[in-house]
């Protein structure tokens, strides 16, 4: 089975018709490119009824056409799905605004520097949404305490980060990421391990630490860890 992405909602109607191409987004970018629905008819081998039909929403393109369209239109075929100049955003990201997606089902991660149209086992995955890792009073009162709280110590030339959080094989941390503008350190952590690791200093921005049941949580290197960086260095 094909599974198509859902699309973001931006509140306007040619997003909001989710899961593959739309007629409103075909004519957006026809007429962006400024081309008539017989010059894309004819680029794609269609007919120009047939381009006329998708964008009046009686009918979608095959699936079989969306690489042909995209490259008539000048756009990938995740734009096309999207709605969106998904490439336009990229040039001016960075990397410390990296997306995370998880999938539930295999564990497996991938990061984004602009937003994607990502799925993992047939899932479409939405963007992780980092809760703060400071204590939370509903887990306080669930007994979980401050067990996604993320702490953050100097050692040597390195941030030590690790977690009061269980590490059983039902519940555990399972990964830690140390997020700047020029690049993600990545540490991939197992049951039974400890919720700990360890990450070069430059450029850091904020931690990331993830949670099988619990989702992400951010702790952002705050001026407190900065300051002491510095009177060690001065020390
Ligand atoms: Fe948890």
């Amino acid at each position: 089975m094909v599974h198509f992405p859902h699309t973001k909602s931006h509140g306007m109607e040619e997003f909001m018709t989710d899961n593959y191409v739309t007629g409103s987004v075909i004519k957006r970018l026809r007429e962006k490119k400024g081309l008539t629905q017989e010059e894309l008819a004819e680029k794609i081998f269609v007919t120009s009824k047939a381009v006329s039909k998708w964008e009046c929403g009686r009918g979608f393109p095959d699936i079989s056409l969306l690489e042909g369209l995209g490259r008539a239109l000048d756009v990938s075929v995740i734009e096309l799905l999207s709605g969106d100049c998904v490439q336009n955003k990229n040039r001016s990201s960075n990397m410390s605004k990296s997306l995370v997606y998880v999938c539930p089902v295999c564990g497996n991660v991938i990061l984004a520097t602009g937003e994607a149209v990502v799925s993992c086992c047939g899932i479409t995955l939405p963007p992780q949404e980092p809760e703060d890792s400071e204590v939370n009073l509903d887990e306080a009162e669930s007994g979980i305490g401050n067990a996604h709280k993320i702490n953050i110590e100097i050692v040597e030339d390195e941030y030590f980060v690790s977690l009061s959080h269980p590490m059983t094989k039902d519940h555990y941390i399972s990964f830690i990421a140390a997020v700047g503008a020029g690049g993600v350190q990545f540490v991939k952590l197992y049951p039974e391990q400890n919720a700990e690791a360890r990450f070069k200093i430059d450029g850091v921005k904020k931690i990331l630490a993830y949670c099988n049941r619990h989702g992400l949580f951010e702790e952002r290197i705050n001026k407190f860890t900065k300051s002491k960086r510095s009177l060690k260095i001065i020390l």
